[in-house]
């Protein structure tokens, strides 16, 4: 039973697109040390202002980001989210919020530093994506002015 989930886990993790260029060792690592969790549309995943204690991939169905209100980004099957908090160690800096059931692969805060030390590529995936965030948000800034 433990292998068929944690075969389900990296299959479901070697299909995300993030995770493309890992070896099976090391989807092997993170399936490990992921949780698969699912749930109903409309829950709050991350609460803005909150403590974060988790890092999230999405393996099925979709959510949004909103920070007062207001959605920053819509996020789907292959993205992540919850990175920030467990990187700088701040409060949330949005709500994220289940669009539709989901499931989930929750990788515990302790587990994910562990991750980020022993998988570069997952380092360098979580990097190119806080940048693509960061140029999103100042393009959408510059719209606005
Ligand atoms: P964290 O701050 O831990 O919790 C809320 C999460 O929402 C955050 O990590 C990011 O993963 C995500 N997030 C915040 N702002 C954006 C944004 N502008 N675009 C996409 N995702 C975001």
């Amino acid at each position: 039973m433990l292998l068929r989930r944690r075969s389900e886990k990296i299959d479901a993790l070697s299909k995300v697109p993030l995770f493309g260029a890992l070896s099976q060792r090391q989807l092997d690592l993170i399936a490990k040390e992921a949780d698969e969790v699912e749930v109903e549309a409309g829950r709050v995943l991350a609460h803005q202002g909150g403590l974060g204690r988790e890092f999230l991939l999405i393996a099925e169905g979709k959510a949004r980001v909103e920070r007062d209100g207001t959605v920053l980004a819509r996020l789907g099957p292959g993205d992540f989210f919850g990175e920030m908090s467990l990187i700088d160690g701040k409060p949330r800096s949005a709500s994220v919020i289940a669009d539709a059931p989901m499931v989930l692969l929750v990788v515990h805060a302790s587990s994910f530093a562990t991750l980020l030390d022993t998988v570069p590529a997952l380092r360098r995936k979580v990097l190119a994506t806080l940048c693509e965030r960061l140029r999103a948000a100042d393009a959408a800034l510059a719209a606005r002015n």
